[in-house]
């Protein structure tokens, strides 16, 4: 586990100068303002503009001319945003302008493959490149602050919102968000194609007890801290410049006036400088987690806690200014809010420019432009997982007679996936549409299978039938099924992971059928697909995990069928064999009875008696068109001596297959005797190699005591004597094992 960070983290990417020459800029424009036109700049809404137009509040014309609001959220595009601008510049008395935010989550209008799908690629530089491409088109649509990384680390599919983030992880969680940081906010601020990033949600929320989402989270301190909190410093450490809270308690406190979290954490600890804004009414669902007894006193907790900005339920709007007077909330502590709000806007260059992102022209060039579509189908091939492959894939020769199946083959707005910015369905294709276009000389059938979300046996039988007759007739189908763009993501939790409706019966119809045949499974979280791949065991068969693969997925998808590109996705998240192994994931602690592999069946351990412990597919886990031979690993030395000796672990790589290849090397630890349990398996490091068909590549890792360190039962980080185990291959569940020892 990274220690915490020594240094004061630098804010969006500024110099201590510049963040200097800032603060003194706004320090003499707070000076100026007045009681109410502060915590205006502290309040944020909603412009409902795809509705009836900007619905603020009431009157929000008002609201923006006497100066009560310092920020609008969901309102974009270049005439809109400048007709918002031209009203708090030129009406409001001192003509602070306004801060524009989005949930540009993964992409704004070329739309990216979901978050969890990027993850999948495990490709920080393709990650970072998603992300420069949503800034690039947001920043020419008006947007000055997308709402993302959403980092939340959760081992529970249960919870829609895994989709949003990187899965189960804190290392690979970790990477992610730096690498979207990097992409939002690019290397200047000022740069037109700079946006402010802003990590969420902080924190915790990923541990949702039972999968439920906005449910309590009960954590250990430790563990949040060890597990829940990294990817969040991570963004920190990378410049980010803003924190969003969360809607959960953290042991019994919600994050929205936690200041453990929000001053000795984020403040103290990790001396972030940027600004708190809370999620959508949090500070008003203080008042339903039982801990606010009005709106003036969940105002009060949220703003002494260390919330800078208040998401539209308008309670600081309503009462931080009584509560100054009253001396429940220090004059100081609203001046060092907006002072963070208006530092925002400063380094944006929207005090010298107001209007600088509102660009028609900027923006017609930059929205859809094909480089973009491009960028957003190779991260599409990137992260579409292979889970089995009986010799099927990829369709080369393409066959001349195809049978397509499913609800979904023929959906362009499932693709895209929730949290899809100003991404149109219109935009993408079908996988329908693609493969026909694609195989122009070739029969194409189509069925819709089964509706996806009617769950009534009796009535199915006869769509089945006749889509059985149609693969019967085809030499090869390609069955789509999974979930509908509403059944993952924010208030999606689900108690049954499996295919849902009669979609499972479809597919397994389809396999019996005898013609061979490819699965492809969409979807927002990992899937329980135990009995679907038993059926493709012995059938000349595929089963390819696609998530939402967005504008350009279904393109990627025909990408990968046809064996253009081979698949190289590895799984963030690991695939249950049935929802009641959930939590589940690799990085568990060994307890005082584990299930040895060899003897996995022993009556007096710690086991299901109706299920195996392991994962239907494992974390880091995916196939491809060719396979790398793993040779023997060696050390360089077999002990590491104090804090700044490093050790090189080296191996060599060959793809033994006919095609080029990228694998994912992943490295990880195992400390087996510590001051505290310790997990099985903890990822500390990973590669990603291209490695041409034949070729051998020698690659090597170097290992500090850093990353041997953890935080122990008193909360402090350590680095503790002993034996290690390092354990590297293609998956947690294939590696190699070699061991060293530590002498601090
Ligand atoms: C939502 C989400 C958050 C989003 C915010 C604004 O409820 O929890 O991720 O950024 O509201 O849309």
């Amino acid at each position: 586990m990274a220690s915490p960070s020594a240094t004061p983290a630098r804010f969006f990417n500024l110099d201590e100068r510049d963040y200097a020459a800032a603060e003194q800029r706004c320090r003499a424009l707070l000076a100026r303002m007045t009681l109410a036109e502060k915590v205006g700049q502290m309040s944020q809404f909603t412009s409902d503009r795809d509705t009836t137009g900007p619905s603020i509040r009431e009157g929000y014309q008002d609201d923006i001319r006497e100066g009560r609001v310092g920020s609008i959220f969901n309102a974009f595009d270049a005439d809109f945003t400048r007709q918002l601008q031209t009203l708090a510049v030129n009406e409001s008395r001192l003509g602070v302008p306004l801060l524009f935010g989005y949930d540009v989550v993964h992409g704004f209008r070329t739309i990216f493959p979901i978050p969890l799908a990027m993850a999948s690629s495990w490709h920080s530089e393709g990650v970072e490149a998603a992300a420069r491409v949503a800034a690039t088109e947001a920043a020419a649509a008006g947007i000055h602050w997308a709402f993302a990384p959403m980092v939340d680390v959760s081992r529970d599919a249960r919870w829609g919102r895994v989709m949003e983030g990187a899965g189960e992880d804190p290392l690979l969680s970790s990477r992610m968000a730096s690498a979207q940081v990097r992409g939002y906010q690019g290397h200047d601020p000022r740069a037109l194609d700079s946006v402010a990033a802003c990590v969420k949600h902080y924190a915790g929320y990923g541990a949702a007890e039972a999968g439920r989402d906005y449910n309590s989270v009960d954590l250990s301190e430790r563990v949040m801290r060890s597990v829940h909190l990294p990817p969040h410093q991570a963004a920190v450490n990378a410049g980010v410049a803003s924190v969003m809270t969360s809607f959960n308690t953290v042991d019994g406190v919600p994050a929205s006036c936690n200041a453990l979290l929000l001053r000795q954490i984020l403040r103290d600890e990790w001396q972030f400088r940027g600004l708190v804004v809370t999620d959508y009414t949090a500070i008003m669902e203080l008042l339903e987690h039982g801990v606010a007894a009005d709106p003036r006193d969940a105002a009060r907790l949220a703003v002494n806690a260390g919330v800078d900005m208040d998401m539209q339920d308008g309670y600081f709007l309503d009462h931080l200014a009584e509560l100054v007077e009253a001396d429940d909330v220090s004059a100081a502590r609203i001046d060092e809010a907006t002072l963070r709000v208006l530092i925002l806007k400063d380094v944006l260059g929207l005090f010298e420019d107001p209007y600088r992102y509102c660009d028609e022209a900027r923006e017609a060039a930059a929205l859809l432009a094909p480089e973009h579509r491009r960028k957003a189908r190779e991260m599409a091939q990137q992260s579409m997982v292979l889970l089995e492959n009986n010799d099927l894939l990829p369709l080369s020769p393409a066959p001349q007679r195809l049978a397509v199946i499913g609800e979904l083959a023929d959906s362009r707005a499932d693709l895209l996936g929730p949290w899809h910015g100003d991404g149109q369905a219109q935009d993408a294709r079908t996988l329908l549409a693609a493969l026909k276009d694609r195989l122009s000389g070739a029969e194409v059938c189509y069925h819709a299978g089964v509706p996806i979300d009617i769950d009534d046996t009796a009535s199915r039988q006869r769509e089945i039938a006749e889509a059985i007759t149609i693969a019967q007739q085809a030499e090869v189908a390609v069955v789509v099924v999974g979930e509908k763009e509403p059944m993952s993501g924010e208030a999606a939790s689900r108690t049954d992971l499996g295919l849902p409706g009669q979609q499972l019966a479809l597919a397994l119809a389809v396999i019996a059928s005898g013609t061979p045949t490819v699965v492809v499974t969409l979807s927002g979280r990992p899937l329980v697909l135990s009995e679907l791949t038993a059926a493709l065991t012995g059938q000349s068969a595929a089963l390819l995990h696609g998530w939402w693969p967005g504008s350009e997925g279904a393109e990627a998808l025909v990408d990968l069928l046809l064996g253009d590109v081979s698949p190289c996705a590895r799984l963030p998240m690991s695939f249950p064999r049935n929802v009641g192994q959930l939590p589940l994931y690799y990085g568990q602690l060994p307890t005082g009875r584990p299930v040895f592999r060899e003897n996995p069946d022993p009556r007096y351990s710690s086991k299901y008696i109706d299920s195996p412990n392991t994962p239907l597919y494992p974390f880091g886990y995916g196939l491809s068109y060719t396979h790398v031979d793993y040779a023997t690993p060696q050390l360089d030395k077999p002990t590491l001596t104090g804090p700044n000796d490093q050790l090189t672990l080296s191996i060599e790589l060959t793809n033994t297959g006919e095609r080029d290849g990228v694998e994912v090397v992943q490295l990880y630890l195992r400390d087996p005797v510590a001051s505290i349990s310790r997990p099985i398996r903890e990822l500390i490091d990973f590669q990603r190699i291209e490695i041409a068909a034949g070729a051998r590549e020698r690659i090597s890792f170097v290992i500090r005591a850093e990353q041997l360190g953890f935080i122990g039962s008193d909360l402090r980080w350590r680095c503790e004597a002993g034996r290690f185990e390092l354990h590297i291959g293609a998956h947690v569940e294939d590696t190699q094992m070699l061991t060293f020892d530590y002498q601090p």
